[in-house]
């Protein structure tokens, strides 16, 4: 029988492309979402990519009634977690939403996961934990810094929860993935981001804007201390994040020790060299202007990787080119709908 493997998010765009990940692994990914930022079509987009129709139930992981009906139907075998509000700017206007939205439902998840004897859990955490890396790449022994925003607060709090239900017994193993920058789309076009309203993030406002539906992407500062004047990142194709989650459940399920592991591709690149990637890529010229600096931006920041590599046994496939053709190939598709 298949191990059944609740995912909380499993809508959301890391979610979405994780669930086709583990159907080839063959375990069966059963999705909980209440959709606050996702689309129930994204459900059609999974039946037609994978052929399969994938259990879900809309709940919200706050709802821990609903939640806890769902464990007692399901005995899941293991948990990824992926369910959170995750825009920096909104969580520092509305701070209590994301304080309950994110630990409430980690703790619901925890104590229905210790009631039901679920073992293995696989935490969607961040890069935004370190902060400005004293160090670079930087890897997990880099101290914790004082979060930027509440969004980033909400990842470390968890963290540390998760740390503590360890320590004593509530929680049996759990593995947290510290994601660096998730962008690009499934190679299919059929899914992909889908953000709500003007999009915060670099890829999407790329291909907004590459789509006429931005006038212009502003590149936010050209006189950091990096190569080109513009900041650094490590941007991870998202089928290669996806990846990440199946081998971190098939650890768990070797019996291995709970572990925190970065997840990115160990390459900073700047947003020039981003942009320049997707005009290469796609044959196509971005109309862009460079503005002032973004509170709060991080100069520069990757991932260092060996620990990840060698814990799971996984490494990137996929490069920025790749992720730069699949995210305008989903844009497009966007555009047909
Ligand atoms: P997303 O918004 O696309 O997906 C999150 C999903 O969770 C959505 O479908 C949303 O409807 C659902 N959700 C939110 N709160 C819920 C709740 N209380 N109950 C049920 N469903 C709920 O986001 P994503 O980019 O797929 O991110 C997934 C996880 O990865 C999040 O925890 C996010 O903080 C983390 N993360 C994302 C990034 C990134 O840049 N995308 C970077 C680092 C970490
Ligand atoms: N940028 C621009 N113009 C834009 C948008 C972004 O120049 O319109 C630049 C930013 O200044 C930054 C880079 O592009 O240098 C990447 O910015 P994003 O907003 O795409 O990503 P961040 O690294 O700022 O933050 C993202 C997520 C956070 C998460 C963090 C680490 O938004 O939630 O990665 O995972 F915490």
């Amino acid at each position: 029988m298949k191990t059944k493997i609740l995912i909380t998010g499993g809508a959301g765009y890391i979610g979405s492309h994780t669930v086709i990940n583990l159907l080839k692994a063959g375990y069966e990914p059963i999705i909980v979402d209440n959709y606050c930022n996702s689309e129930e079509w994204i459900l059609d987009q999974l039946h037609t990519l994978t052929g399969e129709k994938i259990k879900n139930y809309k709940a919200d992981c706050n709802d821990i009634e609903k939640l806890d009906t769902i464990f007692k139907n399901e005995q899941f075998g293991g948990v990824i977690h992926f369910a959170a509000l995750k825009a920096v700017g909104t969580s520092v206007l509305e701070p209590l939403n994301y304080y309950k939205n994110n630990i409430g439902s980690l703790l619901s998840i925890i104590e229905l996961m210790a009631k039901h004897s679920v073992p293995n859990l696989v935490f969607s955490s961040s890069c935004t934990v370190y902060g400005e890396a004293d160090y670079l790449p930087v890897n997990e022994q880099h101290p914790i810094k004082t979060a930027e925003s509440p969004y980033g607060c909400t990842k470390q709090m968890c963290e540390q929860i998760i740390n503590d239900c360890l320590k004593s017994n509530k929680l049996n193993s759990a593995v947290t993935l510290r994601y660096f920058n998730p962008v690009g789309a499934h190679p299919s076009g059929l899914i992909g981001e889908l953000p709500l309203g003007t999009p915060n993030n670099l890829v999407p406002f790329i291909t907004q804007t590459a789509a006429g539906i931005r006038s212009e992407l502003t590149i936010f500062g050209n006189d950091y201390n990096t190569k080109d004047g513009t900041c650094v990142r490590d941007y991870i194709h998202v089928v290669d994040l996806a990846e990440a989650h199946v081998k971190a459940l098939d650890y768990l399920g070797d019996n291995k020790p709970s572990v925190s592991l970065n997840i990115g591709t160990g390459r900073g690149s700047t947003v020039l060299e981003t942009v320049k990637a997707f005009e290469n890529v796609n044959n196509l010229k971005l109309n862009y202007k460079i503005g002032a600096k973004r509170e709060g931006d991080i100069e520069q920041i990757y991932a260092e990787t060996s620990l990840s590599e060698k814990t799971l046994n996984w490494k990137t496939k996929h490069s920025l080119e790749d992720a730069m053709r699949d995210a305008w190939n989903w844009q497009k598709y966007l555009g047909t709908k």
